[in-house]
């Protein structure tokens, strides 16, 4: 067996889940009008999973609810990343032990990267018995099986599989509605930068074939999908661990071929990978949308080096120059840790030397939490919480003048925005965004949903943009 033929499942193994699928169906066919909550937390990695997840529990004769108290089936899909995702998963889980009493037939079940680690799941085994189902990132495409075994035998069922995690193609997915889909390109991450779980709970990189992506992107296409980003945790490492010779920029230049598909995203780029071969590409290509998230992390070189990320304060600088340089108008966001250990102010004050020069569309900050398991988790951390906070605050006010300030010059410009649907806060509003990733609410027929508006930008906000639809 080649090294790839054990990252790709196999279709036996795929036909087999979809045989327990059919077998669910029809056990609980007498169950009728059964609905299906899922619960993610963390990143798109997580969505696009529980997509798949929501895609194999409407096959089983589910549908899907957006209200806990009325699923009988309940899945909470978890995020390891900081401590307050955890935490937040514990509450909520804890909470949903009443429902369970009133309802003892609900299926209670926990998924995700928390559920890699091994102490997270004992946790669960042992304080939260009203679960009926664990199972980590690597056992998702068991899931059909798993859950059968849930229903056939009334007990609990705990997996976790330690295996690096596979690649498999044709299950079914239920996307959200709208306009835009995600698509993953690739799966894991191999940079061990030494605060994150990520590489821990999420294996190492693994890319998915190239027809099998096309494919996807082709039906989607007919669908009357517009838009679609391409997810993973660090896209630039496409296509390294492949036979064929193809890397992110190729797999870009394909996807752009595939008619009916306007707009191209991705997510993340990792600083160290980004090539001038990605930088053109994205220029030359109308359909690719110049949005470029590319996280930073700090700006002190020291810190650099101790969070293993690789590249430097001034490398990180030239490739922004560069990217500005071919596309002048490129809306840019980033992510940035604060108080990562030892972090004196004076490094910090490199985070914001960073924010000043590159000004940032949006940024998305976190103060670090510490991880077990991870290398900065044993680093010497002698500041004290109320230092990052005060810097935490500081980065924040530095941030938002500069986005009102990128926003306001868009004021009197037409833009050209894809509907994504009514407005979550005021539903006299609908919602879309520029080719840049902004928010812009204005006020238009219901049914231009799905479809690109015209539209003139009327107010500036910090994180949004007001406009009127141009007729
Ligand atoms: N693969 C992506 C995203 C990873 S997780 C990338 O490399 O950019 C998303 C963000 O969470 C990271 O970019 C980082 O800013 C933040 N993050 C990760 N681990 C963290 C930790 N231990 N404490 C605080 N923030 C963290
Ligand atoms: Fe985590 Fe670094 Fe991998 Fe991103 S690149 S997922 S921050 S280890
Ligand atoms: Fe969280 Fe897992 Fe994503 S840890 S950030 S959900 S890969």
């Amino acid at each position: 067996m080649s090294k790839r033929d054990s990252v790709v499942l196999s279709s036996q193994e795929v036909e087999k889940q979809k045989d327990k699928i059919l077998e669910i169906k029809h056990l609980l066919s007498d169950r009728k009008n059964k609905k299906a909550f899922i619960e993610t937390y963390g990143c798109q990695q997580n969505v696009s999973d529980s997509e798949i997840i929501m895609g194999m529990l409407c096959e089983m004769g589910f549908k899907k609810t957006e209200n806990k108290d009325e699923a009988d089936i309940i899945i909470f899909n978890t995020c390891a990343v900081r401590e307050n995702a955890e935490l937040k998963v514990y509450g909520n889980l804890g909470a949903l032990k009443h429902l369970k009493l009133k309802k003892p037939d609900l299926i209670i079940g926990v998924c995700g990267c928390m559920m890699q680690q091994e102490e997270v799941s004992k946790r669960i085994k042992s304080k939260y018995r009203h679960v009926d189902l664990v199972f980590g990132t690597h056992s998702l495409y068991s899931f059909p099986e798993l859950l059968l075994r849930v229903i056939k035998s009334g007990s609990r069922v705990i997996d976790l599989l330690d295996t690096e995690g596979h690649i498999a193609e044709d299950f079914p997915v239920k996307r959200q509605e709208g306009p835009s889909a995600w698509v993953s390109v690739m799966y894991g991450c191999n940079n061990f930068c030494s605060y994150c779980i990520v590489p821990y709970v999420r294996g190492r990189e693994r890319s998915r074939d190239k027809a099998s992506i096309i494919n996807e992107v082709k039906n989607l296409a007919n669908e009357g999908y517009k838009e679609i980003t391409l997810l993973g945790q660090n896209v630039n490492s496409y296509g390294k661990d492949l036979d064929e010779k193809i890397d992110f920029a190729d797999l870009l230049n394909e996807v752009c071929k595939i008619d009916g598909i306007e707009r191209i995203r991705f997510m993340t780029s990792h600083p160290k990978d980004i090539s001038d071969k990605l930088i053109d590409t994205m220029a030359a290509n109308k359909k690719i949308c110049k949005q470029l998230h590319l996280p930073f992390q700090a700006g002190s070189n020291r810190i650099l080096k101790l969070m293993n990320r690789v590249y430097t304060k001034e490398e990180y600088l030239e490739k922004i120059e560069k990217v500005k340089k071919k596309m002048p108008d490129i809306t840019l966001t980033t992510d940035i840790i604060v108080g990562f250990p030892g972090e004196t102010k004076e490094d910090f004050e490199h985070t914001i030397d960073v924010l000043e020069k590159v000004r940032y569309d949006t940024i998305f900050s976190f103060i670090y939490s510490k991880r077990g398991g991870t290398p900065a988790a044993v680093m010497e951390d002698p500041i004290p919480m109320e230092e990052k906070k005060e810097n935490f605050d500081r980065l924040l006010d530095v941030q938002d003048k500069i986005s009102y300030e990128k926003n306001k010059v868009l004021e009197g410009k037409v833009m050209k925005v894809l509907v994504e649907g009514m407005s979550k806060t005021d539903q006299s509003f609908m919602t879309g965004r520029t080719e840049g990733g902004k928010v812009v609410n204005f006020k238009c027929d219901k049914d231009m949903k799905g479809s690109f508006a015209d539209v003139k930008i009327t107010e500036a906000k910090t994180w949004s943009l007001m406009g009127e639809i141009i007729k």
